[in-house]
């Protein structure tokens, strides 16, 4: 079975089961500034976990796009991935452990027909919040799993995302697949690397809460999470993901553009580098929220994995100003438009950012090497210094990352913390110089931008006004150019609610209301009930704007003064965002 129909056949399953399949959420999360990607499949559904009714019913699921940087490191080998494609399904105070189970086991050996033979299992062997989890083994002994494939392991292996991190959470059951064709061992040692993970079912009861305490959630929660490229190798029958489905063709093509063999082991760790960035590039470039190669958050990383793809791709001696990357771009975008279709919508943005980004680095790469090389030659003990660092960074485009895997291949240390200093003393000099500039939330804040910011409270008042107190903020995306605000509401607004809630915008507008920044204990901005999205992300205190009577919300701004700043107000398009969300783009003018 390949990747597609591994998909195919996993929405199908749950469907039948009485779940409604969702779309992928963005891979760049909408309503999540403490977050740079979506890393999970639970991740965009985290408002659910907790207790609000999702529009589509108490059982999901879906294929989420994820991508996750901890890993980036270790790309190269045959399983990690930095972007990766997670089945899930999920039940919001439905079903529960017994459902959740034993629809994995049929999936597993019926569907999949994966001999039982080859499955092991782990669940939780309890801690000071919950005992162990006796009745998850119970289910998987019934089903024909032998006592001696089920492991009782801690809350170090057993407890989802871990005991640190704040949001929802609580003890799992994990799946494992004997991945070798050497004989079974009978007893499951989890030790074992043969064994490998390939399905975690949470049950997700617990929020996680600042002051370590966990208080149980309104539902008893069921979310899962399935790898599809690993699943896929393991359902070819391959040890090294890299030849399944998932990749064959890209790996392929990049064999034709370099004229050199993935088998050949000299090569093979490049290819699988090239092969893992550039699907991690087009989805990230693709992606609405329109993230271009920059210093900061998101754009860094994007600016990183094409950089340490051209490096990758010149070790195969490929020719870096040919448009190697463009075709490979492009089979990728062929290749998952079917399930994203943003990417067909973006392709042209895709195909801009990876040039233009390509042609920036490639002016410097080769000076920037021959530099890295006399560095070596000159240096006396094992040590590149913080200014050679911050060199490489400044006049050669190399991020400080690209410096440190250049020196570890010779053996050789990089003074990271100097250079992040002088990154530091850098960037504090640049902003001094960009009068009117400052930063806010996740992207630099220019004069527009807070505009756009203060409209959006005003937006979102109005929404309230005009729809209903059902209204809240979802998602919010500005420009220089234009604000973007995504809403619960279940249906499309008609022309006369539009044109109602651009007049009272721009009442508010006209009314010339001060804007004033206030702070406050987070359960009084509560009580004087003013909106907040994350407000579990929030510290005790907390910074609310208040715009007279109209609007009071938790935000980090930056913001006007006085509304009568903002010009004139005009929503541009109204459209649906995802189920039961709408979308307005708005612009001042
Ligand atoms: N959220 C769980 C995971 O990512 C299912 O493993």
């Amino acid at each position: 079975m390949n990747n597609i129909d591994l998909k195919d056949a996993y929405l199908k399953f749950f469907e039948s089961k009485g779940h409604k399949i969702i779309p992928s959420a963005p891979i760049i999360p909408e309503n999540d500034p403490t977050c740079l990607f979506n890393t999970a499949g639970m991740q965009p559904l985290v408002p659910y976990l907790k207790g609000e009714p999702h529009p589509e019913g108490k059982r999901l699921a879906d294929v989420q796009k994820c991508f996750r940087t901890n890993d980036l490191d270790s790309i190269g080998d045959t399983t990690h991935h930095t972007f990766f494609e997670m089945l899930g399904n999920w039940s919001l105070g439905d079903y529960f452990k017994k459902e959740s189970i034993v629809w994995s086991f049929e999936f597993l050996t019926k569907h999949l027909n994966i001999p039982v033979e080859r499955l092991a299992v782990t669940v939780f062997k309890g801690n000071k919040i919950v005992p162990a989890d006796a009745e998850s083994a119970d289910i998987w002994k019934y089903l024909g799993i032998n006592e001696d494939r089920i492991a009782f392991l801690g809350e170090e292996h057993n407890w989802w995302p871990n005991m640190e991190l704040l949001g929802p959470c609580g003890p799992d059951t994990e799946i494992f697949y004997w991945r070798s064709e050497s004989e079974i061992p009978k007893k499951f040692d989890p030790e074992n690397e043969n064994w490998v993970e390939i399905w975690n079912n949470v049950f997700m009861q617990y929020n996680h809460e600042e002051g370590d305490k966990f208080t149980p959630l309104k539902n008893k929660n069921v979310d899962t999470g399935l790898g599809v490229e690993r699943v896929t190798a393991i359902l070819e029958g391959y040890t090294d993901n890299y030849k399944s489905s998932v990749w064959r063709d890209v790996i392929e093509k990049i064999e034709e553009i370099s004229s050199l063999s993935y088998d050949d082991e000299q090569y093979t760790k490049s290819m699988r580098i090239i092969a893992d960035h550039i699907r991690a590039i087009v989805m990230i470039s693709g992606d609405e929220a329109g993230i271009k190669p920059s210093n900061t958050d998101q754009g860094y990383i994007l600016r990183r994995l094409i950089r340490r793809m051209i490096r990758y791709a010149k070790k195969l001696n490929i020719d870096i100003d040919s448009n190697w990357e463009q075709d490979l771009a492009i089979l990728i975008i062929n290749k998952y438009s079917k399930y994203y279709n943003e990417l067909e919508r973006n392709k042209n943005e895709i195909l801009d950012t990876l040039k233009n980004e390509k042609v920036k680095f490639n002016r410097t790469l080769e000076k920037g090497l021959k530099e890295f090389e006399k560095v070596v030659n000159n240096l006396d003990g094992n040590l590149i210094n913080k200014d050679t660092a911050f060199r490489l960074y400044d006049t050669f485009g190399f991020p400080i990352e690209l410096t440190e895997e250049l020196a570890e291949e010779l053996n050789l240390k990089v003074d990271t913390e100097g250079f992040k200093q002088r990154f530091k003393e850098h960037q504090e000099k640049s902003r001094e110089g960009a009068i009117g500039k400052f930063k806010g939330g996740l992207a630099s804040t220019g004069e527009m931008e807070t505009k756009y910011h203060t409209a959006t409270h005003l937006l979102n008042a109005a929404l309230k006004k005009v729809l209903g107190p059902h209204v809240h903020q979802k998602g919010s995306n500005i420009t220089a150019e234009r604000m973007r605000f995504d809403f619960s509401h279940p249906e499309k607004m008609t022309d006369e609610q539009k044109q109602k809630t651009e007049e009272l915008v721009n009442q508010y507008i006209k009314q010339a209301i001060p804007v004033e920044k206030l702070e406050m204990k987070k359960e009084e901005a509560l009580s004087l009930g003013a909106e907040a999205m994350f407000i579990d992300k929030y510290g005790d205190i907390v910074t609310v704007y208040k715009i007279g009577d109209v609007s009071l919300e938790l935000c980090g701004g930056p913001h006007v003064d006085n509304t009568s700043k903002l010009g004139h107000f005009k929503i541009k398009k109204e459209e649906s965002s995802s189920a039961g969300v709408r979308r307005i783009k708005a612009i001042l003018e």
